[in-house]
């Protein structure tokens, strides 16, 4: 029998303003998204913004349905139709934000498990890491450097 422990490395920043001029100019576009949630029902709306290789930013937000799991989450919408315009091109970063009718978001939103899976799967298939950029709508900001530091023991295509 073997204790294991298994650590990851984020950076948290203060703000916004601490960021890179390129990281804020990112989530400047995932906060634009926000915008164009379709939340009705959770009233929580959430931007995320790709950057890839070859400077193209795609964009995306939550799109809920009556049938609540039908609904998908802003990343991986984001991450889908990047994926499906520029199959070839690899993803650099993706900035997410989050904004609620019912409260201030004041820390910083984190991908729930199915994206973090998905975003997983592009990491895997480009053999490059993707920066992920976490804010709510005010605050301080989670930056990490890889998809895999937040989803250990990730199931992937290795196991087929
Ligand atoms: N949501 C996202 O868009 N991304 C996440 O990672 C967390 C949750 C959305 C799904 C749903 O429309 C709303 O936030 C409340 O769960």
């Amino acid at each position: 029998m073997q204790k294991r422990k298994l650590e990851f490395n984020y950076t948290m920043f203060d703000s916004l303003e601490e960021l890179s001029s390129k990281q804020q100019h990112l989530m400047q576009c995932a906060i634009s998204a926000r915008e164009n949630a379709y939340a009705p029902y959770s009233k929580f709306k959430v931007g995320a913004a790709v950057i890839l290789s070859n400077g193209e930013i795609v964009i995306g937000s939550n799109q809920e349905n009556a049938s609540y799991p039908a609904g998908v989450c802003a990343e991986r919408v984001a991450m889908l139709y990047a994926s499906a315009k520029f199959p070839d091109i690899k993803i650099e970063a993706i900035a997410i934000t989050a904004t609620s009718i019912n409260h201030k978001v004041d820390s910083p939103v984190t991908s729930c498990g199915i994206c973090r899976q998905s975003m997983a799967e592009y990491e895997q298939k480009q053999k490059f890491p993707i920066e992920i950029l976490m804010m709510g709508e005010i605050g301080q900001v989670i930056q990490c450097d890889s998809v895999l530091d937040l989803i250990p023991f990730a199931f992937d295509s290795s196991f087929l």
